[in-house]
């Protein structure tokens, strides 16, 4: 007589089974110091997570793209340079994307980040003479740099559009983005604002051949600031980045307190930064990963499987599903085996962070940032 526990039994068996045959875990992975390049749509958290990149001595930056998303392509740029400019340094940087790839351009990271992007710290900066093909320069950057990291901390459009035209350049490389959520959102309630902004890109980026290593809002919320004193002591830092960073982010919290999140404040971009180079602080598991990619209430909402038992339903249908439940009770149906069959039809496509060591992210943020 088949039980309901015996369906719980059957997909524990086939846990058993794939487990067994599963990636090696990521536990003990030893900070990545291979190179980097930053895609960004340098808002506010953009600009703390790049100036703390900026400080890491044993990692090579080997260049910047620029995103639409938090603000236009163009003020990305110019924020971009204004923020390197401030720090003393020269990188190559790209222009990117100015929309996403099919949806609409939003334009409400205006209300978090402010209209330039920087709650008005930007500075004039010439972004005319720059090189504007972004994709070619993700691809650049993997085929000349081997073992390099792609730190995406803004919409996907640049890394998918480069995997659609250079695709044997990109298989294999390293992304760790910045996006998704499996519970809750920050742009709607189902939906964290960068993949809200081009779903369809985060939908290539899934389907491709890269490492993807997504943290997502589970994670990144669990990394907060306490305001106030964060501003202070950006502002004991004494230099024009510290001037700058202190300006943009007092208005980006009271931005964010504005709408309701008072307190301490959430800082996306650099929690998925240090995380990037120390991923021993984050609990990545692998999931199969979808994506809402219609332009609908649930616009950018990203379906994460990191559990055999959710991993089904996001394979087989419900017709699929009945037609099994009808089989269930029949003496010799071999449960184990459809659902065997089912999980292996859709492998998992991305690792996803749900956890980060809030303690241990903030001390080497804090350490880093704020001599
Ligand atoms: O959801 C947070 C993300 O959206 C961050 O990258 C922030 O800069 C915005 O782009
Ligand atoms: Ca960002």
């Amino acid at each position: 007589m088949f039980r309901p526990g015996h369906l719980i039994a059957a997909i524990a068996l086939v846990a058993i089974a794939l487990v067994a045959f599963a990636a090696p875990t990521q536990a003990g992975r030893k900070q990545p110091t291979g190179p980097i390049i930053v895609d960004t749509d340098i808002g506010v958290d953009d600009a703390l997570a790049i100036t703390w990149l900026l400080g890491q001595p044993n990692v090579e930056i080997v260049g910047f793209t620029t995103v639409v998303g938090n603000t236009s392509g163009d003020h990305a740029t110019r924020n971009l340079l204004t923020l390197v400019a401030a720090a003393g340094e020269q990188y190559p940087v790209t222009v990117g994307a100015a929309d996403p790839l099919e949806l609409s351009r939003t334009r409400t990271g205006a209300l978090i980040h402010g209209p330039d992007g920087l709650w008005f710290a930007q500075r004039p900066a010439d972004i005319a003479g720059l090189p504007t093909d972004a994709p070619a320069a993700l691809a650049a950057a993997a085929r000349e740099h081997p073992g390099l990291t792609i730190v995406a901390l803004g919409p996907l459009t640049n890394v998918a559009r480069a995997i659609a035209a250079y695709p044997a350049d990109m298989a294999g490389v390293r992304l760790v983005a910045l996006g998704g959520a499996q519970r809750g959102g920050n742009r709607t309630p189902v939906a964290e604002f960068n993949i809200y902004a081009d779903p369809d890109a985060l939908a290539a980026v899934l389907a491709s051949d890269m490492q993807v290593e997504l943290v997502t809002l589970d994670a990144f919320s669990q990394v907060t600031v306490n305001p106030e004193q964060l501003i202070r002591r950006l502002g004991r830092r004494g230099d024009a980045v510290g001037a700058l960073l202190a300006q943009s982010f007092g208005a980006y919290v009271r931005a964010q307190q504005m709408q309701g999140e008072a307190g301490r404040a959430a800082i996306p971009d650099a929690a998925a930064a240090v995380y990037a180079l120390y991923p021993d602080l984050g609990g990545a598991q692998s999931a199969l990963v979808k994506v809402v990619v219609d332009d609908g209430l649930a616009r950018g909402q990203t379906v994460i499987a990191a559990d055999l038992a959710n991993r089904i339903p996001m394979i087989a249908d419900d017709a699929e599903l009945s037609a099994l439940a009808d089989q269930a009770f029949t003496p010799g149906s071999d449960m184990n085996a459809a659902l065997g069959a089912i999980l292996l039809r859709e492998p998992d496509n991305a690792q996803v962070i749900l956890d980060l060591d809030e303690g241990a992210v903030l001390r080497l943020f804090e350490r880093d940032l704020l001599r």
